[in-house]
């Protein structure tokens, strides 16, 4: 792939200006649009890659793809989560496939990628979804646990994409769906490795994304979903101590983030009114800001927190 060169085409400055306001004008339009009218995409002839899919928001996925006639795949360090899952799809009279990967491990994640492909095909949507969280202040965060979660919900996207990536580019088809979290927007207390982690994950996604287009594919598309604390045990504990935002449930994400996928909708703030606040955060002085996070009582919200022991 070269570099693009700046090409200089007169009047350029007012096809883009129309080109901008013309999918602001759509983009407006859609809005109104209850998601149940838009047209879907087809995905029963995909194959479905969820990685942390042995539960959670990856085994809600599976199940959603599994109905929706895909072949799921379950990628989960915990063999067992996956296996239960695939049962599950099974039961529903789908197609999946478990396998034990650690996709912070770059070389099992490859060497996996070859037996899926082997015994599978090639992966058509690709979730990054496994994640973890050490739950920990700054000051007493081990540096191990730092280490996991950024080796976890980070570095493994450049090893699943590099992974799958080149066959959904040649095939022109696919669908890379990134989940990350509000943590990507703004930090909070005791999840500082957890919110750098999700800032890197819409770095990467953005210039993955930004990469992909030089390659001019119409039929591949993204969709980063940043939801804000959701009870699906990973913040276990938090429900005690939680601020005036209300935890969101599994099933609600799941509901909005179907539909974006399947309406090739990029960006997934929930609760939309986050979109108000990011707006807000942008040019608000600081201390303003300050007073609105007090307000919705952010900095409390992980004071309750258990987690999942097993992801210690
Ligand atoms: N629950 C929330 O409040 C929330 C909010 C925003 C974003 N998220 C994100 O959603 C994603 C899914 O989280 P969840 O809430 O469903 O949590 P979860 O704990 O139910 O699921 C995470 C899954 O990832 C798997 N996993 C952990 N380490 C792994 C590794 N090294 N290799 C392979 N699999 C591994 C776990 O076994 C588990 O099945 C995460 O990326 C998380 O950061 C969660």
């Amino acid at each position: 792939m070269q570099p693009i060169e700046y090409v200089f085409i007169p009047f350029s400055f007012l096809w883009y200006l129309f080109l901008i306001l013309w999918h602001a004008l759509i983009g407006l339009i859609f809005a109104f649009i209850p998601y149940a009218l838009l047209p879907k995409k087809d995905v029963s002839n995909d194959i479905v890659l969820v990685t942390g899919g042995g539960s959670g928001f990856g085994r809600l996925f599976a199940l959603e793809f599994t109905k929706l006639g895909s072949t799921v795949v379950i990628w989960d360090i915990n063999l067992t989560g996956a296996e239960n899952v695939v049962k599950e799809c099974k039961e529903l009279g789908g197609k999946a496939f478990a396998y034990k990967v650690d996709v912070s491990n770059s070389e099992n994640v490859y060497k996996t990628a070859d037996d899926v492909r082997k015994d599978v095909g090639d992966v058509t949507i690709l979730i990054n979804n496994a994640g973890v969280v050490a739950g920990r202040y700054l000051l007493d965060a081990p540096d191990h646990l730092i280490h996991k979660t950024l080796d976890i919900n980070i570095k493994s996207h450049f090893w699943t994409v590099k992974a799958f990536a080149r066959s959904i580019l040649d095939n022109n088809h696919g669908h890379f769906v990134t989940i990350a979290s509000m943590a990507g927007h703004y930090g909070g207390t005791q999840i500082t490795e957890y919110s750098a982690s999700k800032h890197a994950v819409v770095g990467f996604e953005d210039s993955m994304f930004c990469e992909f287009e030089l390659y001019k594919r119409s039929g591949v598309f993204s969709t980063i979903i940043s939801p804000f604390y959701t009870s699906t045990g990973m913040f276990d504990g938090i429900e005690k101590t939680a601020g005036l935002l209300p935890i969101l449930t599994p099933d609600y994400v799941m509901h909005v983030s179907m539909n974006a996928i399947l309406t090739n909708t990029r960006y997934v703030f929930l609760p939309p009114l986050t979109k108000l606040y990011l707006f807000l955060r942008s040019f608000l002085p600081e201390p303003s800001i300050r007073a609105m996070t007090s307000f919705f009582r952010i900095e409390g919200y992980m004071a309750g927190y258990k987690g999942r022991e097993k992801t210690k």
